[in-house]
């Protein structure tokens, strides 16, 4: 799976790496990567940032390399990357390169997967770039803080080839809950963020900066790539006039289509690909517009046209993407689970109104554990605190899973599965029009939601809820491919 070979063309760009490349063979590198190793330095420590425009004071944050996000890291498919992460910070951290198909040791749990780093330490993580897309990396310790205080950033692997556009941007959303002093509320943790949404904040930056106006021009086509680095917030972003087609999701291509509703929906760990025409008159502007929460409706952004158009017209070029070298799920051979989660304000009606269908634990030892502020969110009856998980399930290798996943609770959770993409079958026993490949799936309240995928990465990988107070308070699971 993990020896895809590289393109012509991803060979030819490479060349220049070739003689590291080289150098790097006895060192245990497979030679088929001999020469498109890239290597990228991460070094997470806190800094003094600029999110906020003067006068306010720059806001000290945790961060790679002293900026938020942190360095893009961006390769050709089939490249090995190979990452030397440092920690400056005086916790232990990791790095989890979120929708990457890693082998397991390289996957960025700790406790799971590998030790946490140890502050002053350096770790090495090494892996392919086996599928094309828009990923990110962020911690996966102690996250609910270090993600909050500002660990993230975007990974981009290109296509050997990529839709044709005149532009590509990336915007990694965010959220924070900044105090007067656009300092960073220490708040972390708190009861009414663990049992409701999860902590989302007052401010919305993009790239690390809270937005006023992006130039465009009238006539051209943007490749925008969207990520969802938010602990909590879910965004749902309204191009108003525009007409943005996703192309992919989760750095996974999609048919190309119009999003749903209109509204650019993305939970917190999604990342979607948009191509946009900038449709409006030269000199004009366009507003961006948050309505994801009712009746908290903000303007994230104005788009200011040039007052020269590059073109009169949306250019014809392609919108489809190369496919990624998933394998197919086999539904005749599926091997089904069901996977209910509960808790959260309001579980206890769920509870009741779910009756005997909670697995295998006794709603009366639910209760108990909420009371004490143990676990408040629960996959099949179980809250997953602490760092040694059993595997909530275990699966044979190279099989084809498919997990009908019921949210039995009035809340939304972006639901994402380590080490796979899955395909999302239906909805509500609605087959989906896309089928569409995704590591994170936000469930709506009381939605149910069937996804499938192929084993085909052996290990312990995580499965949790995104929302990261969620997953602190419980909301998580190994799944383990034997
Ligand atoms: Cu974005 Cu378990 O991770
Ligand atoms: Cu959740």
């Amino acid at each position: 799976l993990y020896l895809p070979t590289p393109t012509r063309r991803a060979f030819l760009a490479s060349a220049a790496s070739f003689a590291a490349g080289a150098l790097f063979a006895g060192h245990g590198i497979r030679s088929a990567y001999a020469a498109s190793v890239r290597e990228f330095r991460l070094k997470a420590a806190p800094a003094n940032v600029r999110l906020v425009p003067e006068p306010y004071d720059k806001t000290p944050v945790w961060s790679y390399g002293a900026e938020v996000p942190g360095p893009e890291i961006r390769v050709r498919q089939g490249d090995r990357l190979r990452v030397m992460v440092e920690n400056g910070l005086d916790e232990e951290t990791t790095v989890h390169w979120h929708g990457v198909r890693t082998p397991n040791a390289m996957d960025g749990v700790p406790h799971l997967t590998q030790a946490p780093i140890a502050p002053g330490e350096t770790f090495t993580y090494e892996f392919d770039a086996v599928d094309a897309g828009t990923f990110w990396y962020h911690p996966h310790q102690n996250s609910t803080v270090q993600v909050e205080r500002g660990l993230y950033g975007p990974l981009i692997v290109e296509e050997a080839d990529p839709v044709r556009v005149d532009r590509e941007l990336t915007w990694i959303l965010d959220d924070w809950r900044l105090t007067r002093a656009a300092a960073i509320s220490d708040d972390f943790g708190n009861r009414h963020d663990l049992m409701h949404n999860g902590r989302v904040g007052n401010t919305v930056t993009i790239n690390g900066r809270v937005p006023e106006r992006i130039a465009v021009r009238a006539g051209e086509r943007i490749r925008l790539r969207l990520i969802n680095a938010a602990n909590a917030r879910i965004f749902g972003l309204d191009f108003a006039d525009l007409e943005p087609i996703v192309i992919a999701l989760d750095g996974q291509p999609v048919t190309p289509h119009a999003p749903a509703d209109g509204l650019v929906t993305l939970g917190p760990a999604m990342r979607m690909d948009l191509i946009i025409d900038m449709s409006g008159r030269p000199g004009s502007h366009a507003t961006v517009t948050d309505r994801f929460y009712q009746r908290l409706e903000y303007r994230l952004v104005d788009l200011i046209y040039d007052e020269t158009a590059l073109r009169d017209s949306a250019p014809d070029w392609p919108l489809e993407l190369p496919a990624n070298p998933l394998a197919e799920p086999d539904l005749g051979t599926a091997l089904r689970h069901e996977v209910t989660f509960n808790g959260g304000m309001m579980g206890q009606m769920v509870m009741m109104e779910m009756g005997g269908s909670m697995g295998d634990a006794p709603a009366g030892g639910m209760m108990a554990n909420m009371m004490h502020g143990e676990g408040i969110w629960f996959v099949n009856g179980k809250a997953a605190t602490g760092h040694v998980m059993d595997p909530l399930l275990t699966v044979a290798h190279g099989r084809t899973c498919v997990l009908a996943m019921t949210n039995a609770t009035a809340w939304h959770h972006p639901i994402h599965l380590h080490g796979h993409s899955f395909r999302v079958l239906s909805r509500n026993g609605l087959p989906t029009a896309h089928r569409e490949w995704q590591d994170t799936v936000l469930m709506a309240p009381r939605e149910k939601v069937e996804i499938a995928f192929v084993s085909d990465n052996p290990g312990d990988w995580m499965f949790h809820c995104h929302i990261l107070e969620h997953q602190a308070a419980g909301m998580m699971g190994v799944i383990r491919v034997s």
